[in-house]
């Protein structure tokens, strides 16, 4: 579904459109998750990941589009100046019995953090949720050591409802652990 644009002014004075990206757009956005990669261990991919993506850009079209043509899925960017900062994805699960459900993610790129962006993106991806019929949580996992998402989620009334050992295991050997947090939307 698409999410017209909208723009906002944070705290610190800089302005920020937030809006689904353009088809045309897919090259910036991918250069804002990739540099996302390069500057944080929570997210699942690392730089290499997104190597097909670059020698086939038609692959990122197609993930913006599919997001953007899709009844159960929103996709809205950050623009800073026409520059793709960050991003935050909606998807609706879509059976009967779990469509009850939605998943959320964000990534936003280093200089940006710390902001409100995310709280932002939060805002708006929360107020989108309530509005669809039968919607009735929000669910999310985050990387146990990270602090700042976990305060973002927390604010947003997100609570921990379990844990899942060494989902990520790092070049270094090292293995990351992760906890499930539910928004409920009709408590
Ligand atoms: C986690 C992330 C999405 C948060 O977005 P953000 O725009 O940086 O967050 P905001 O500026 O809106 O701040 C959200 C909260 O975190 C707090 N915060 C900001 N910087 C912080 C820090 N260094 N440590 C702890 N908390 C911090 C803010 O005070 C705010 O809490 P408050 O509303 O209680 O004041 C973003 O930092 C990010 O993309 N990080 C890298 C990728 C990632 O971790 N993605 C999430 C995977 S689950």
């Amino acid at each position: 579904m698409i999410y017209a644009a909208k723009e906002f002014t944070l705290k610190n004075g800089l302005k920020v459109t937030l809006k689904s990206p353009e088809i045309s757009d897919a090259p910036k956005l991918l250069d804002s998750i990739i540099k996302t990669s390069t500057t944080t261990d929570y997210i699942t991919s690392l730089p290499e990941d997104y190597q097909k993506y670059l020698d086939d850009m038609s692959k990122e079209e197609a993930f913006i589009s599919g997001s953007n043509d899709n009844d159960n899925s929103y996709l809205i960017a950050v623009y800073v100046n026409d520059i793709i900062v960050g991003n935050c994805f909606l998807d609706f699960l879509g059976n009967i019995k779990t469509r009850h459900r939605g998943r959320i993610g964000i990534a936003i790129t280093e200089e940006y953090r710390g902001m409100g962006i995310g709280s932002l993106l939060f805002d708006e991806m929360i107020k989108l949720a309530k509005k669809r019929k039968n919607v009735t949580q929000l669910e999310l996992e985050v990387i146990k050591e990270n602090e700042r998402a976990k305060r973002l989620y927390t604010s947003k009334g997100f609570v921990k409802t379990g844990d899942r050992p060494r989902v990520l295991r790092l070049p270094n050997g090292k293995y990351l652990d992760e906890e499930l947090m539910v928004l409920y939307l009709d408590k």
